[in-house]
């Protein structure tokens, strides 16, 4: 293994950690991890879903306490009692998923835990203005100090997460998953961020799934695997893939996308028509056959989440017609009864009820139609889920478990496994493979493929555009609402996408 000559301002170790310890109840979640930071790198952490990255990062946050091992942090022995203690000590956590308060404003959230007082009123003219300038400095400036969080999307958040860690003057930033929730040119604007923090010798600890982010902006690489440290200090760059996913996963995996299929000719199974909602999109026209994959690409905000609950009956359209195996569809009911299934984008708000056990979510009946699919027996119900866990390399496989403590991926796994008992025709998929690990994603993958080997029209939405191409059969392309282009996957690339969804003009695209 050779490391290379780190640079200067690298040198000096800032946080150390030796045999880590933290079990929850039946889960050894860290097994004795080593984890070595250096002031001004950009240290990534690589694991697969579980292997215990956000456990880690909530240690050295003050949300959990480790049970064994040292962690030293700037020399001293460290064991933050609080977020705030860990906060006050200089370590700054963006969390997978974001813990701002929606009701406060941007300006409340990014000085939560320090506002500063003066005879017991908290100044709200320099936390304003003081949010401002850091906003400034994250290139925000726009975003007005005052507004309540709630009001901002989920990359806007994070950006108010990231002024709340430069609020504290934090040595230490911890980003778990912060691309998860961004799109492409966002992504370029948190990467200037961090090559900002990192030449002001502030250390940066980076989670992410998509190696390519990691090659990236990472300096050096610590892999997890089942809460071990399997590789540490691996060489961002030039470590090759296939060491790293073996450190993963203890395997190689060699086709990340199943083989394309050819189709026959069948009529369409949906087929959209004029579906206009003011304000998020207009005119859109599309079909989905039995068995075909279509992809739309777009960036986030250009509609296509909106689109999807539209065509699933949640949303009630402007104008247009939605018609599935010729039957109009006006509800959400109406869908769900006809054969059709949706996951959504946000798992949390939108899909999972968190405290009941892995196998109720995944065979929730209003959603997926699995009292018609015959099972009405719990052990019935149980033994299905257990098979879509296997399917899914669901981490833990135990069933029985609360949704909630699960990792952000495996959570992801069991939006998506919902739809795969249940005898769904038509599969609208937002963002299914958000968080996923490498390994599981390849799974994910097969696992859509076989439902449209076995008839079942799919309808998918992904930012990651190798992602649509790699998976449809066709492609749509969607910019600010409108469906700009049309094309069978493999007669289109990832660039002329790129440049669709970001500058491309409507006189340039075809449209569909
Ligand atoms: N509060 C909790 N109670 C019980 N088990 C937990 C809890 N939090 C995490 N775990 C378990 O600890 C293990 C590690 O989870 P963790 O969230 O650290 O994984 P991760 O590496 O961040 O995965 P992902 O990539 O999916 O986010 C998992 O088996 C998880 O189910
Ligand atoms: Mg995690």
């Amino acid at each position: 293994m050779t490391i290379p000559a780190p640079r200067e301002s690298s040198e000096d170790v800032v946080l150390r950690l030796t045999d880590v310890v933290k079990t929850f109840p039946g889960v050894r979640a860290l097994d004795g991890v080593q984890l070595e930071v250096r002031a001004g790198e950009v240290h990534c952490l690589l694991g697969q879903n579980g292997a215990g990255k956000s456990t880690l990062i909530k240690t050295l946050a003050g949300v959990h306490h480790a049970d064994g091992g040292e962690i030293t942090w700037l020399g001293e022995p460290f064991a933050p009692a609080t977020p705030q203690a860990a906060m006050r000590a200089g370590i700054a956590t963006i969390y997978q998923e974001l813990d701002l308060v929606d009701d406060l404003s941007i300006a409340e959230n990014a000085f939560l835990g320090h506002e500063q007082t003066r005879f017991g009123f908290t100044k709200r003219r320099s936390t304003a203005s003081r949010t401002k300038e850091i906003l400034t400095r994250l290139g925000h400036g726009e975003i007005p100090p005052r507004q309540a969080v709630r009001s901002l999307p989920a990359a806007g958040k994070q950006i108010v997460s990231m002024a709340r860690a430069l609020s504290h003057d934090a040595k230490l930033i911890v980003m778990d998953e912060p691309s998860a929730v961004l799109a492409h040119d966002e992504v370029e604007n948190l990467f200037r961020i961090i090559r900002e923090l990192t030449a002001e010798n502030i250390a940066v600890i980076y989670i992410s799934h998509r190696l390519e982010e990691i090659r990236e902006i990472g300096d050096r690489v610590t892999v997890l695997k089942d809460g071990r440290t399997t590789a540490a200090n691996l060489p961002a760059r030039t470590t090759p893939t296939r060491d790293l996913v073996s450190k993963m996963t203890g395997r190689t995996i060699e086709y990340v996308f199943p083989p394309r299929r050819t189709l026959e000719e069948k009529p369409p199974l949906l087929v959209v028509d004029g579906l206009t909602r003011e304000h998020e999109f207009a005119d859109v026209s599309l079909t989905v056959a039995p068995g075909e994959i279509v992809g739309i690409a777009g960036l986030v905000g250009s509609g296509r989440s909106e689109l999807l609950e539209t065509i699933f009956g949640a949303r009630r359209p402007d104008s247009g017609t939605i018609t599935l195996d010729g039957k109009r569809i006006r509800s959400l009911g109406t869908a769900v009864r006809k054969g059709m299934g949706m996951a959504p984008e946000e798992r949390k708000s939108q899909a999972l009820l968190l405290d009941e056990p892995i196998y109720k979510n995944m065979t929730l009946s209003s959603f997926s139609g699995f009292a018609r699919a015959g099972f009405t027996d719990a052990a019935g119900e149980r033994k299905a889920a257990e098979r879509t866990a296997d399917q899914l390399e669901l981490r833990p496989r135990d069933v029985m478990r609360p949704v909630r403590t699960l990792s952000g991926g495996n959570q992801q796994k069991v939006v998506v496994g919902r739809w795969l008992l249940g005898d769904t025709r038509l599969l609208l998929l937002d963002e299914p493979t958000r968080g996923v690990d490498v390994g599981a994603r390849a799974e994910l993958y097969q696992v859509i493929q076989g439902l449209a080997e076995n008839g079942v029209g799919v309808l998918l939405v992904s930012s990651e555009v190798p992602e649509v191409l790699g998976l449809s059969d066709r492609v749509l392309v969607m910019r600010e609402g409108r469906m700009i282009r049309e094309a069978p996957a493999d007669q289109i690339d990832e660039d002329t996408v790129l440049d669709l969804v970001m500058a491309g003009s409507l006189m340039e695209g075809e449209p569909a």
